[in-house]
C-alpha cells in the first residue's frame, strides 16, 4: 500500500509537537494503521531548525498552494486562527484533502460551512484535539455514547482558566503572575483574554453541544462570563459553604430548549470535577442509559494535544486503507439529520446562585434582603454574615436553582436598597447531581 501523505501547517507548539509523536511513536503508530504515514509538506512563516526536519520534506509559506498539492492526502492544521486557515482549508476540502484540526475557534464559528464542504466533496474534518486537548471527548460522545440520550454535559474546558483558579485557591498566587505562566508554558491561547474571558470555553462547548445534541454549530448563543472577576474573597466563602468555584461550560436539555453556558460556578467540593486541579480538563457526561460518566486528562499543550492530533490521522489513515473513499463512516457531528432545537437565553436559563453583598450595618437590612427573595420565590439553601470589614458587611447568600430572569428582578432591587453599596457579586452554582 501507498503512503499516506500529510501536509503539516503551522509549526508551533501543537506542530511541533505532532511532528516529535509522528517520530518517537512511529513504529506504534504503523502497527496500529498497518501503512506508512509520510510527511511532504510543512506550511509555515516560522521554520524551526531545531526539529531537524527530514530534507525530502518541502516547506513553503504558500498554504493555499499546500492545500492544492497531489502529492497530499490528509492537511494537518495546526496554526489557529480564522484567517487564513478557513481559506486554506477550503481549498484543501474542495481538492479532495482530508482535513485534522485542532481549530476550535475556527469551527466553533465557521464549522457548519466547513463540514457541509467536507460533506460535499466525501472528505472527513477530524477534530479531537480541538475540545479539551488530550481526552478522547469527541470520540465518546460521538462513538461510545451513541446508544445514549445525552441530557447534559457539564465541563472544565479550559486548561488555563483552571491552572489559574487553582493556583489562585492553593498558593494564593495573583492572577497576573500565572497567566504569564501558562503562557510561558504554551496553554494560554495566542489572545489570552480567549482564555479568561471564556471565549476559548465557549468555541468548545459550542462543539461539544452540536455533537451531544445533534444540531447545528451555534457559538454566539453560548452565554458566556469569564474567571477575570473572581476575587481571593469569593473563594474563601465559597469553602466556607463547601463548595469551590470552577470554570464551567454546561450544555443542558431542558424542557423548553438547549442551555448553553460558560461562567464561574460553585460546586461542592466533594464532587470529582471540584478536585480537576492544574491544567487538566474534565467533561462530567449525564447520559439516560449508562448515567454519569467523567473523562479527565491534560487540556493543552503539545503532548496532549499532539496525541489528539495523531489519533486523528491514524483514524483517517485505516479509513482511506479500508472504506472506498476514506470519508468515514461517523457523520461529523455524530447525527445524519440535524435538529433545530431551539438555545435559551439567559434569562429563561435555570440555575442555583451564590450572591455577594456589601451592605451596611444596620437593623433589618438583612430582613429586607430576605424578603426581596421570599416574595420572588427564590428560596435560600444556606446564609452568611460576616463580622465587620471596615464599614461594610459582607452577606453571602446561597440560592436553590432559580430561572435567571427572577434572579435579575431580585438582585435589581437589592441593589437597590440603600443599604447596600457597591456591585453584587453573582456566581452560579451547580449540585451537578445526576
Ligand atoms: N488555551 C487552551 C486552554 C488550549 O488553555 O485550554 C487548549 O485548547
Amino acid at each position: 500500500m501507498k503512503p499516506v501523505r500529510l501536509a503539516i501547517l503551522g509549526l508551533g507548539t501543537v506542530g511541533g509537537g505532532v511532528l516529535e509523536l509522528l517520530q518517537i511513536n512511529a513504529a506504534e503508530i504503523k502497527r496500529r494503521t498497518g501503512r506508512e504515514i509520510q510527511i511532504t509538506h510543512v506550511g509555515t512563516r516560522r521554520p524551526r531548525p531545531d526539529l531537524n526536519l527530514d530534507t525530502s520534506i518541502k516547506q513553503s509559506e504558500d498554504l493555499l498552494n499546500i492545500a492544492r498539492q497531489d502529492d497530499v492526502d490528509v492537511v494537518i492544521e495546526v496554526m489557529g486562527g480564522i484567517h487564513p486557515a478557513k481559506e486554506v482549508l477550503l481549498e484543501a476540502i474542495k481538492h479532495g484533502k482530508h482535513i485534522v484540526t485542532a481549530n476550535k475557534a475556527l469551527l466553533a464559528e465557521h464549522g457548519n460551512e466547513l463540514f457541509k464542504a467536507a460533506d460535499d466533496n466525501n472528505v472527513q474534518i477530524a477534530y479531537e484535539a480541538a475540545v479539551a486537548g488530550g481526552i478522547p471527548i469527541i470520540k465518546v460522545i460521538r462513538e461510545g455514547l451513541a446508544a445514549n440520550r445525552i441530557d447534559w454535559l457539564a465541563g472544565i474546558i479550559n486548561g488555563t482558566g483552571n491552572f489559574i483558579l487553582t493556583e489562585m485557591r492553593e498558593k494564593g498566587r495573583p492572577f497576573a503572575d500565572v497567566l504569564k505562566e501558562a503562557q510561558e508554558l504554551g496553554y494560554a491561547e495566542a489572545d489570552p483574554t480567549f482564555d479568561v474571558e471564556g471565549i476559548d470555553a465557549a468555541h468548545k462547548l459550542a462543539m461539544l453541544a452540536s455533537i451531544a445534541f445533534g444540531m447545528p454549530l451555534q457559538f454566539s448563543k453560548v452565554y458566556t462570563e469569564g474567571i477575570s472577576k473572581i476575587t481571593a474573597q469569593d473563594v474563601k466563602y465559597a469553602e466556607e459553604f463547601g463548595y469551590r468555584i470552577k470554570h464551567l461550560g454546561i450544555a443542558r436539555r431542558a424542557e423548553t430548549g438547549i442551555e448553553l453556558r460558560v461562567h464561574p460556578t460553585l460546586i461542592p467540593e466533594e464532587q470529582l470535577l471540584a478536585n480537576v486541579n492544574g491544567v487538566k480538563n474534565a467533561v462530567l457526561v449525564q447520559s439516560n442509559a449508562v448515567g454519569p460518566t467523567l473523562y479527565y486528562g491534560a487540556g493543552a499543550g503539545a503532548g496532549p494535544t499532539a496525541s489528539a492530533v495523531v489519533a486523528d490521522i491514524i483514524d483517517i489513515v485505516r479509513d482511506i486503507s479500508y472504506t472506498e473513499d476514506g470519508a468515514g463512516t461517523i457523520p461529523h457531528f455524530a447525527f445524519e439529520d440535524l435538529t433545530d432545537l431551539p438555545i435559551l437565553s439567559r434569562e429563561d436559563m435555570t440555575t442555583g446562585h451564590y450572591i455577594r453583598v456589601n451592605a451596611e450595618d444596620e437593623t433589618g437590612v438583612l430582613a429586607d434582603i430576605t424578603t426581596i427573595l421570599s416574595r420572588a420565590g427564590i428560596s435560600i439553601d444556606a446564609i452568611m454574615q460576616q463580622t465587620r470589614l471596615k464599614d461594610l458587611i459582607p452577606i453571602v447568600i446561597l440560592t436553590d436553582p432559580i430561572k435567571e430572569s427572577v434572579m435579575d428582578d431580585a438582585l435589581a432591587q437589592i441593589q437597590a436598597l440603600p443599604a447596600i453599596h457597591g456591585e453584587i457579586v453573582r456566581i452560579r452554582l451547580e449540585s451537578l447531581e445526576s
